[in-house]
Formats: structure tokens, C-alpha cells, sequence
């Protein structure tokens, strides 16, 4: 096997997350504006692309490929993407074929993703409230995806349900939704808002829950055991000992995990940005159509991996939001 893509602090780059699109039928609050005007088609990589991409990552060292969006299931023809793509899993050069999805078109795909390998996915789900998830996504059906959920599940899907902490709004959800992820089955990880995208005025700092806090309120009801395991993400895992339920904390903020940073993002139109948090890119899309041969693209992610910042410099404090990004997730891909 190839040894791994490192960067230029020896970090071994390992884990790609790929955006299949930027389209999504969900408008988060915290990831993009209601009056997102999406990429034109053309710009976008084809699915034969998508692949060639992918699979140049992982002929370079990647062993986990994580699909996102926007939302993912809202490709066309996405099942065929991801057909294509287990032929890594058959052949042993990738351990992790996955997804990031909102859920609303599970129900349709579960048992497809199961079949082509996919054995794990995250669904993102910030409260259990219809009215309140209507506010969150604007424009989200919270019974659809519940429905989505149960039908991964049902079709042999381990899922991970991603939750952004969100002052104010998902506070008082905190106790509920880890019951209902417990019964379920269902890992849970809170993640907290980054200022990424449109941040009109102080919204993101004024919705910043630092899970500090939340870890002690779920320290107050149950035992916590800090587990050592990790998925390949920055989630660190606890377990409640009453319960037996992990519980991810995915913590930019009050913890920053730079410094074990595996990953790299490519947007929908093969642009690869080395960090979340930082605007440096370098652009795959022109070096991929350059040849048919890989080498102009391999050596385009070669440099881009080289330039992977140290990490983010997302800070809150009480007046300011410093480090902002104005690259909106949905264009990052999660
Ligand atoms: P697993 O560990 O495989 O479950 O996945 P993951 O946590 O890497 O993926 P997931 O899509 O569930 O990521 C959840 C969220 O964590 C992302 O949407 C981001 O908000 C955040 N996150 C993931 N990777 C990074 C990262 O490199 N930097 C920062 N700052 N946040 C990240
Ligand atoms: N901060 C933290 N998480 C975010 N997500 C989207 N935007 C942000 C943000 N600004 C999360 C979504 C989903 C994942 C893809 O990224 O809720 O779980
Ligand atoms: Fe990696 Fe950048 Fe995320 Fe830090 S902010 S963990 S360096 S991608």
C-alpha cells in the first residue's frame, strides 16, 4: 500500500470528505442564507469525475472517504457514485466509505447504501421539536427524517446523529435528545457552531454553547467515562456508565483538535481546501480535465496538502467574532 499523504506539520492525511453538490433542501440557519443561489451546473464535477477524484486520494494514502454536501442524497444518480466507489472497500484500499446527510431522502436510499457497503452514516438532526426543526432548516419535514432514520436503521445501518449546540434554542433539548438516541440505538455527537458563512451582525457568537458547559450538565445526571476511541473524527467520545450510550463532543472552540488534523476537503467543483477554518485552496478542477493521466492532478493535491495550515483561528470572545470564514459549509462540504 502507498504511504500516507502528509503535510507539512507531518500530519498523515487519511481521511477526504468530498462534496457532491451544493444543493440542498434544507437552508440551516447557521450554514447558509434562505436566498442561496447555487452553483451553476456546469461548474460542477461530473459523478465520473467525482470518482476519479476520490480514487486519486485514495491511490495517495486515503483510507476513509466520507461523501457530503450541501446534501448528498440530493445528487442525481448518487447510488451509481457510490456503487462505484466500494470497489475500494472490495479491494481493501479504503476502510470507510460514508456519508453526511440531513436525512430527508433516506428513506429512499438506506437500503442501497447498506448494499454498497456503507455501514455507518451521520444525520445531522439539531432538535426533536417539529416547529423548532422547521425553524433550524426552513424548510426541513423533522417526521421525514425520523422516517430516514428508521430506515437506515432498519436496513442494517450503524448511524451517528450530529447535533450543533445552539444557545438558546437546543439548551433545554439537551436531556431529551440523549434519551431518545439512547432508546434508539443511535450515537450521539454535539458539535459547536463555527463562524462559517453569512454571520449577520453576532448571531454565531451569541448561539455559541460551549459544550464545556454541556458536558457538566450531563455530568450532573450521569456518570461520565472519557472514552479513548475515536471514529477518524474530531469527535472525542464519553460514555454515560447508566446508560451505556456514547456521547461525541465535537469542540473547535473550546478544544481545538488541529493538532491531530487527518483531513482534507474538495468541494463539488474539485476545489480542495486544506482546512475548515482557513480560506487557502488550491483548484483540482482544471489539473483533473488537464489529461487523462493523473499526474497533473496528483501533484496539484500534493501542493495543496502541503499547504494545510496548522489549524483554524475561529475565536469568540465577548465583543468579536475573530477567524470568521465567509465560505458558507454547504459550499465546504460539512
Ligand atoms: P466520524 O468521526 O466518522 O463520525 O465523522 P466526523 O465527525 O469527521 O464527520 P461529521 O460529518 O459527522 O462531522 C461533524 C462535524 O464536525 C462537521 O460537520 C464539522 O462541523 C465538524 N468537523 C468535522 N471535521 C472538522 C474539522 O476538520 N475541523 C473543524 N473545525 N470541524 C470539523
Ligand atoms: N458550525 C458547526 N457545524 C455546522 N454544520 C453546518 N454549519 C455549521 C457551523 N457553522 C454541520 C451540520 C452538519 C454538518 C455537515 O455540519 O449540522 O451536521
Ligand atoms: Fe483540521 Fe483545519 Fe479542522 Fe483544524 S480547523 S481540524 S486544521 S480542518
Amino acid at each position: 500500500t502507498s504511504p500516507a499523504l502528509t503535510d507539512a506539520f507531518a500530519r498523515p492525511i487519511t481521511y477526504l470528505r468530498l462534496s457532491v453538490t451544493d444543493r440542498c433542501d434544507f437552508r440551516c440557519a447557521y450554514c447558509m442564507s434562505e436566498d442561496t443561489t447555487f452553483l451553476p451546473r456546469r461548474d460542477v464535477l461530473s459523478l465520473e469525475e467525482l470518482d476519479r477524484l476520490a480514487s486519486a486520494f485514495i491511490g495517495l494514502g486515503v483510507r476513509k472517504l466520507r461523501l457530503t454536501g450541501g446534501e448528498p442524497l440530493m445528487r442525481r444518480n448518487m447510488m451509481s457514485l457510490v456503487r462505484a466507489l466500494s470497489r475500494h472497500l472490495a479491494s481493501g484500499a479504503l476502510d470507510e466509505l460514508t456519508l453526511t446527510t440531513n436525512g430527508s431522502q433516506l428513506a429512499r436510499h438506506a437500503a442501497a447504501l447498506a448494499e454498497h457497503g456503507v455501514r455507518r452514516i451521520n444525520v445531522s438532526l439539531d432538535s426533536l421539536d417539529p416547529a423548532r426543526f422547521v425553524e433550524i432548516t426552513r424548510r426541513g419535514d423533522l417526521a421525514k427524517v425520523l422516517e430516514g432514520i428508521a430506515a437506515a436503521k432498519a436496513a442494517g445501518l450503524k448511524i451517528k446523529i450530529n447535533t450543533v449546540a445552539l444557545k438558546g434554542f437546543n439548551e433545554d433539548e439537551l436531556f431529551d435528545l440523549v434519551a431518545w438516541a439512547g432508546d434508539a440505538g443511535h450515537d450521539l455527537s454535539f458539535i459547536e457552531v463555527m463562524p462559517l458563512g453569512d454571520l449577520p451582525g453576532q448571531a454565531r457568537r451569541d448561539q455559541f454553547w460551549p459544550l464545556t458547559d454541556l458536558r457538566a450538565r450531563l455530568a450532573e445526571r450521569f456518570t461520565l467515562e472519557d472514552l479513548a476511541e475515536t471514529t477518524g473524527g474530531p469527535a472525542r467520545y464519553l460514555r454515560l456508565r447508566e446508560t451505556g450510550q456514547k456521547i461525541g463532543l465535537i469542540t473547535p472552540l473550546s478544544h481545538n483538535f488541529c493538532e491531530g488534523c487527518n483531513r482534507v476537503r474538495v468541494s463539488a467543483t474539485g476545489t480542495l481546501y486544506p482546512c475548515l477554518g482557513q480560506i487557502g485552496k488550491v483548484e483540482l478542477r482544471a489539473p483533473l480535465r488537464a489529461s487523462e493521466g493523473n499526474e497533473p492532478l496528483l501533484a496539484a493535491i500534493r501542493a495543496g496538502l502541503s499547504s494545510k495550515p496548522r489549524g483554524h483561528d475561529f475565536l469568540y470572545t465577548d465583543t468579536a467574532t475573530e477567524g470568521a470564514v465567509a465560505r458558507p459549509m454547504n459550499r465546504t462540504g460539512g
